[in-house]
């Protein structure tokens, strides 16, 4: 198979999902598929390449699968875990990396950090994860849902809990997709709202429906994704008893997986916090692919390189 044509995104940055048009989305998803079905077509595209990875907070899948991706497409990578810009302004970070490094990707508690790093840096950024968002998720999401459905357009996916990065990406993608998304909250934990202006205007242009709502039997009616993540993020620890109380009606446990459709898959970015948002029995179920998802994560994320870099057809 020849390699896919690799048109550069235009946004030069992935800082939010928003920063892929949805032709540039799908195209990204094809190339994702494209590379976890032939790897080796790829083995050279960033011979050369150094990918900076910035962390300010842990992480297992996302470090792992960006400096894997990195190697395995023949480039290489460097990790810097703290503060960004603690010791020097963000600006003057990204005016540093950009001078010995390709790329540059950062987990940042707050989106603004990001934005500094992509408007300062003259390489391409990329949130690996902010208060806002956690667009590389959605993409491993988006990939996984394709193996499982065969596609996208009318297939529903309800997410349960917390309004949070991971849910807005989820919701973006979703609507761009023409996937019908429901996000069940308890009140007072629902998605940002201008987020979900963004992704209704979406949804109206491909058809998808967009539910936010308390109740969990009405957002999961017809789920045919089951979709959950921590209460308590990262950075907001010193709220997660609080949380604990108010999330205990929205575990995702076999009663829950009930309210969807028969053989709705149960999907989590992973940390996952067992008996708490999610028990033991549902996420060691036949339909459980969050093994998938952490996979795909490596895949998605070589084709965001090769679309951010130079690739083998450019
Ligand atoms: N899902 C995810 O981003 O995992 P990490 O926090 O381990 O990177
Ligand atoms: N919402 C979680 C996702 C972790 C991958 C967090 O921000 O901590």
């Amino acid at each position: 198979m020849q390699p896919l044509f690799l048109p550069r995104l235009a946004a030069g940055d992935l800082t939010t999902d928003l920063d892929l048009t949805s032709a540039e989305l799908v195209s990204l998803l094809e190339l994702a598929a494209a590379v976890k079905g032939e790897p080796g077509q790829y083995r050279s595209a960033l011979r050369g390449r150094i990918v900076s990875l910035l962390f300010e907070k842990p992480s297992l899948r996302t470090r792992v699968t960006f400096e894997v991706a990195a190697k395995q497409l023949g480039g290489d990578s460097i990790l810097t875990i703290g503060p960004v810009g603690g010791r020097e302004p963000v600006q003057d970070v990204a005016r540093n990396l950009e001078r010995w490094t390709d790329l540059i990707v950062a987990r940042t508690f707050s989106q603004k950090t990001v934005d500094d790093l992509a408007r300062y840096a003259q390489a391409p950024v990329v949130n690996a994860l902010s208060d806002m968002y956690h667009p590389c998720q959605a993409l491993a999401d988006m990939q996984t849902l394709r193996e499982h459905w065969g596609g996208w357009q009318g297939h529903k996916l309800t997410y349960v809990g917390d309004g949070n990065n991971v849910a807005h990406s989820l919701m973006l993608d979703s609507a761009r997709l023409g996937i019908h998304y429901s996000c069940v909250t308890p009140a007072g934990y629902e998605p940002n709202e201008q987020i979900a202006e963004k992704a209704r205007a979406y949804a109206a242009e491909t058809g998808a429906k967009i539910e936010i709502t308390s109740d969990a039997a009405e957002g999961l009616k017809g789920a045919e994704a089951v979709y959950t993540d921590v209460w308590a993020s990262m950075g907001q620890e010193h709220e997660a008893a609080e949380r604990a109380r108010t999330f205990a009606a929205y575990q995702v446990n076999a009663e829950l997986m009930r309210l969807a459709a028969p053989g709705a898959l149960f999907m989590h970015c992973l940390p996952a916090h067992r008996e708490e948002e999610v028990t033991d029995e549902v996420i060691e179920s036949a339909t459980s692919v969050v093994f998938d998802q952490a996979e795909n994560r490596l895949h998605a994320q070589k084709a965001l390189l090769l679309m951010l870099l130079d690739g083998p057809a450019r």
